[in-house]
């Protein structure tokens, strides 16, 4: 074809282009690599030596020509199409953003709140760095007294208080027990849920751990209610199936004392090698000793109460199907763990 058939050729075919798809049929036809440009390229050899230039001039005009048409025109498509350039691609499927979920103790202590709530207990905070006085000597703990042992304590590197003596990390939710009876507030249905810590490390403990406290004072409170809302807990919380015991025991903030022990979740009490005969310890609890009500500036002629105080997560690993076997893994946020709840 001569340079004349061309350009009339691409005249008649660019005004049949009525998509971008028969654009690109007509860009293929002039300027791809079989195209009819590249043969009149490749004609350039067959054209006389003296001619060879204005004839090069010419087909470098045309190519310009054609290529300035074609972008025109495919720049009016852009700018008609309604599908116009979408980096989206909808055809692929989406990629699913990860979703998280609470931490399970969160979600316990969020179920511990909730279950406690329809008796009226409210939940409370105390500080997790306190004094001495409240964790231990105002719970009828003196400085000297072999029970404090047992609460193995972080100090901390602080000035201690004249009074109130050295700066502690609770080692539990009981030392709440005395500012909420300062606040005056009579009867109390408190539900102390805190961060605690103690030196400890194994597959029951962890140096920081929570706990949940009850403490109830009221006129005319016995062991009877004592007993009435651990056992409405535990129905609650683990299921309807599972009984409670009271063991004696002997704290010093609560007389009498008690460990209370739920039928165990695997064999429902008839013994298996994961309890004791049956039976798991919840935690302890008891009758407000009067030397407690006193601190609390409460009169233990008229008033009593009782309290109790376990840790969240021993309490959590207890439930049926969780199978935890180890209080660590709940300390250690690996994912693969944490994503199986
Ligand atoms: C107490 O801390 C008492 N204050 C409980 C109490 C409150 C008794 C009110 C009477 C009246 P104990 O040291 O047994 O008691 O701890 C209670 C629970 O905290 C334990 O049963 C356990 O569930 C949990 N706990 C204690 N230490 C750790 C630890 N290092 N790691 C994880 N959980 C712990």
């Amino acid at each position: 074809m001569t340079i004349t058939e061309i350009q009339k050729q691409f005249a008649a075919d660019t005004a049949s282009v009525t998509n971008r798809a028969s654009l690109e049929q007509v860009r293929i036809k002039y300027l791809g690599k079989k195209g009819l440009l590249a043969g009149v390229f490749a004609a350039v050899t067959s054209v006389p030596p003296e001619k060879r230039k204005e004839f090069g001039l010419q087909v470098n005009a045309l190519k310009t020509d054609i290529t300035r048409a074609i972008d025109e025109l495919n720049q009016k498509a852009d700018s008609n199409s309604k599908e116009k350039y979408d980096p989206f691609y909808r055809s692929l499927p989406g990629i699913k953003p990860a979703v998280g979920h609470l931490h399970i103790i969160t979600q316990a202590i969020r179920e511990i709140t909730e279950i406690f709530k329809p008796l009226g207990f409210t939940r409370v905070r105390y500080p997790e760095i306190d004094w001495e006085y409240f964790a231990f000597e105002a719970l009828n703990m003196p400085s000297t007294h072999p029970a404090r042992d047992e609460f193995e304590t972080f100090f901390i590197d602080a000035p201690p208080h004249p009074d109130f003596g050295r700066v502690v990390i609770t080692p539990h939710t009981s030392s709440g027990q005395v500012r909420e009876m300062l606040k005056g507030d009579l009867p109390i249905r408190m539900l102390n849920i805190s961060r605690c810590g103690r030196p400890q490390e194994d597959v029951n403990h962890n140096p920081t751990f929570f706990q949940f406290e009850g403490l109830v004072i009221d006129k005319g409170i016995s062991i009877a209610h004592l007993i009435g809302v651990v056992d409405y807990f535990a129905k609650h919380f683990f299921s309807p199936d599972r009984q409670i015991r009271l063991r004696p025991y002997d704290f010093r903030f609560t007389e009498p004392s008690f460990e209370i022990d739920i039928s165990c979740g695997l064999c429902l009490g008839k013994g298996c090698k994961f309890c004791k005969e049956g039976w798991t310890e919840l935690g302890g609890a008891g009758m407000v000793h009067p030397k407690v009500l006193k601190a609390g500036k409460i009169d233990p002629t008229i008033y009593t109460g009782f309290a109790f105080g376990w840790g969240v997560e021993r309490t959590y690993m207890m439930k049926s199907g969780t199978k935890i076997d180890d209080i660590r893994h709940l300390l250690n946020n690996d994912l693969k763990f944490l994503e199986q709840f």
